[in-house]
């Protein structure tokens, strides 16, 4: 994109610096030196504030299953708006979604509605404390879970303060009471020995283990079946509830990765695709575990409220986007996830530069680097790798192609293989001019 290009983006922002912090309301999307301002979406394409087009491989971070404005939600959504759009009364919208995803996951028995991802985590770990009486978390060193203080620990730890083989709690946001760190323990993600371990010597005081089976800020790296199984095992020897986190990972498949690895989980949050683009989030497992929000015999364990929770809007846009996920479209759209990994491993192979792609579905991650990644310690890029990402995904970025500046990019099904190749494409030549070194022909 030309430099003048980004004129009415910049004009925006500086009208955002008079009225938030840095003109920015959401991290996630900042972007040096200003973002670039979306005017709308139609399929995989996004028009920004200055007429340029982008590729969609960011999806508002895996939420837009369908890409923008798909037809079928949109009708949905304007049918609701005429019927009013949130009431301090339960609607039937709400038991629809219920019944079609409770349908799908065998381990889904019960659910209840939140409005994010964030809160859906914060209400599954809070069950889990009313349930087991029990006052102590655990969850995986880099893994990200929204921001509930529990949730973030040890979101963003390095070298420097991770510690050893155990690793450390530490706070992610500035001031976070020690009273959190210490009532979260770390674990290793895919280190079954030594979590096993840990989680052993903490077993009477944890309520839970909060893991993500495909954590993508710990590199979009699969969970082990073997450290799965280990945490089930151990969870259900002890007492503790397992606790899994298909924020991003229910996308994986027909019933969320927990269907495909064929491990049921106690609880489970879940957001962003059963939305269909609006605020959602959900916490759902056993009926005993999830009696605990169960108002019937007065202030339950685990009080839940919520102005927005289960609002209509979400609900039946969730409901329209759920339904056009049938198990055939879920294949259909993860095929194109393989060949885009594959598209891009070659692309390194071809290019003769350290690389890889992590993922798996219809998501995948690029790392500037070519040894084994296992856990977060291994996934995490060095300043080098970090530089080289950059250097990447700003030619991807100039030529048209939207992704996380992680390296993660998501697909969705208003993608064919047309587009999946026109990104390989790209790629190929932002390696070509990224200035990395080339290895030694084999
Ligand atoms: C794995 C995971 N859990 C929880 C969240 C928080 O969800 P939300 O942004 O809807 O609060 C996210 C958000 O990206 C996530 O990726």
């Amino acid at each position: 994109m030309s430099s003048s290009s980004t004129t009415q983006s910049q004009t925006l922002f500086n009208r955002a610096l008079d009225v938030m912090p840095g003109g920015n309301t959401r991290t996630t999307v900042w972007h040096a030196p200003h973002p670039v301002y979306a005017v709308s979406g139609a399929g995989c394409r996004i028009t920004d504030a200055d007429g340029n087009v982008y590729l969609d491989f960011l999806n508002n971070y895996t939420s837009m299953i369908h890409g923008h404005a798909n037809p079928v939600v949109a009708k949905a959504v304007r049918q609701q708006l005429e019927l009013g759009t949130c009431f301090a009364m339960p609607t039937e919208s709400e038991i629809v979604l219920a019944e079609l995803l409770c349908s799908r996951v065998p381990g889904f028995e019960r659910i209840r509605f939140t409005n994010s991802g964030s809160e859906a985590v914060m209400m599954a770990l809070k069950a889990a404390r009313a349930h087991t009486g029990r006052p102590k978390v655990a969850k995986c060193e880099g893994a990200y879970h929204g921001s509930y203080d529990f949730a973030e620990v040890s979101l963003d730890s390095g070298p420097e303060s991770w510690g050893n083989a155990d690793p450390n709690s530490v706070a992610y946001t500035a001031g976070t009471p020690k009273s959190v760190l210490d009532d979260v323990i770390v674990i290793p993600f895919n280190r079954t020995e030594e979590a096993e371990r840990i989680l052993r010597a903490h077993a009477d005081e944890l309520a839970c283990v909060l893991i993500d089976p495909m954590p993508n800020r710990a590199g979009l790296i699969p969970a082990t079946t073997e450290y799965l199984e280990m945490l089930r095992r151990v969870t259900s020897e002890t007492g503790m509830l397992l606790v899994f986190d298909e924020v991003i990972s229910f996308r994986l498949d027909y019933s969320g990765a927990q269907g495909a690895l064929g491990v049921t989980p106690d609880l489970t949050s879940i957001a962003k695709i059963i939305g269909g683009g609006f605020p959602i989030g959900a916490v759902a497992g056993s009926a005993d575990v999830m009696a605990v929000f169960d108002p019937r015999q007065g202030k339950p364990l685990a009080p839940h409220g919520g102005t927005f929770n289960a609002n209509p809007i979400s609900m039946v846009a969730g409901t329209a986007a759920m339904e056009l996920l049938t198990p055939e479209e879920f294949e259909r759209l993860n095929a194109l996830g393989a060949r885009a990994r594959a598209g891009v491993a070659q692309a390194f192979a071809n290019a003769g530069i350290d690389g890889q792609v992590t993922g798996d579905g219809s998501l995948l991650r690029i790392h500037m680097t070519s040894v084994p990644l296992i856990d977060y310690r291994s996934a995490r890029a060095t300043e080098a790798q970090a530089t080289a990402l950059s250097r990447v995904i700003d030619y991807m970025y100039a030529n048209g192609i939207l992704m996380a500046e992680t390296g993660m990019c998501a697909l969705s099904t208003a993608m064919g293989e047309s587009e999946i190749d026109e990104f390989v494409e790209i790629f190929a030549s932002a390696l070509a001019s990224s200035g990395q070194p080339r290895h030694a022909a084999e």
